[in-house]
């Protein structure tokens, strides 16, 4: 079965041999190899959530559950992250800065996200996330960094301006996401 404990202990392993996302790369592609035992360590996704699995100066790790069709906007991380999925599907949008200095952004790339896919983001990316399935999504991510305090972009999706982001505003949309859920019943 997978097991938190040791998930983490192989992450901080990764980061202590080479500081990058590669080995942390491998130790979530294992781990999402095997998605029924994911699901059997961290639970049966039940509610779209951010659950904090493992949190520190230099690594954060999430187990992010998806509503059903939800969508966040355009946001950096201004660090590594490796997302890997164990049930559902994840569509991300790659973007980047228009060259005029307008703040704004365009489309620059996609990756369809299914079980057992692993995406690793660089330092830099801009991303989009979408699950375009009408249940839950489930997903691992693993932040080369502190998730919670990096000083970070949210770009409008209406405008696609940038502007600044606030965590507590994305956890809201996980909390619509379910009110959502509880609404359909
Ligand atoms: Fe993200």
């Amino acid at each position: 079965m997978f097991d938190l404990e040791r998930f983490i202990a192989e992450c901080r392993a990764a980061l202590a041999a080479d500081g990058s996302a590669r080995l942390v790369r491998e130790a979530v592609a294992r781990a999402v190899s095997e998605p029924a035992s994911v699901v059997k360590g961290l639970g049966e996704p039940k509610r779209a959530e951010a659950q904090k699995l493992y949190h520190a100066s230099d690594l954060t790790i999430l187990n992010v559950i998806w509503g059903p069709m939800m969508t966040v906007a355009p946001h950096n991380h201004q660090m590594w992250a490796v997302i890997g999925i164990y049930s559902g599907r994840e569509d991300n949008i790659f973007w980047r800065r228009l060259p005029d200095g307008s703040g704004r952004v365009e489309a620059a790339g996609a990756r369809a996200l299914s079980v057992g896919d692993v995406e690793p983001l660089g330092h830099n990316i801009i991303h989009s996330v979408t699950n375009p399935i009408p249940r839950l999504t489930g997903a691992i991510h693993v932040y080369g960094g502190d998730f919670f305090a990096a000083e970070r972009s949210e770009w409008d999706s209406e405008t696609l301006m940038a502007g600044r982001y606030d965590v507590e505003r994305v956890m809201r949309r996980f909390e619509a996401a379910n009110a959502g859920i509880r609404g359909d019943r």
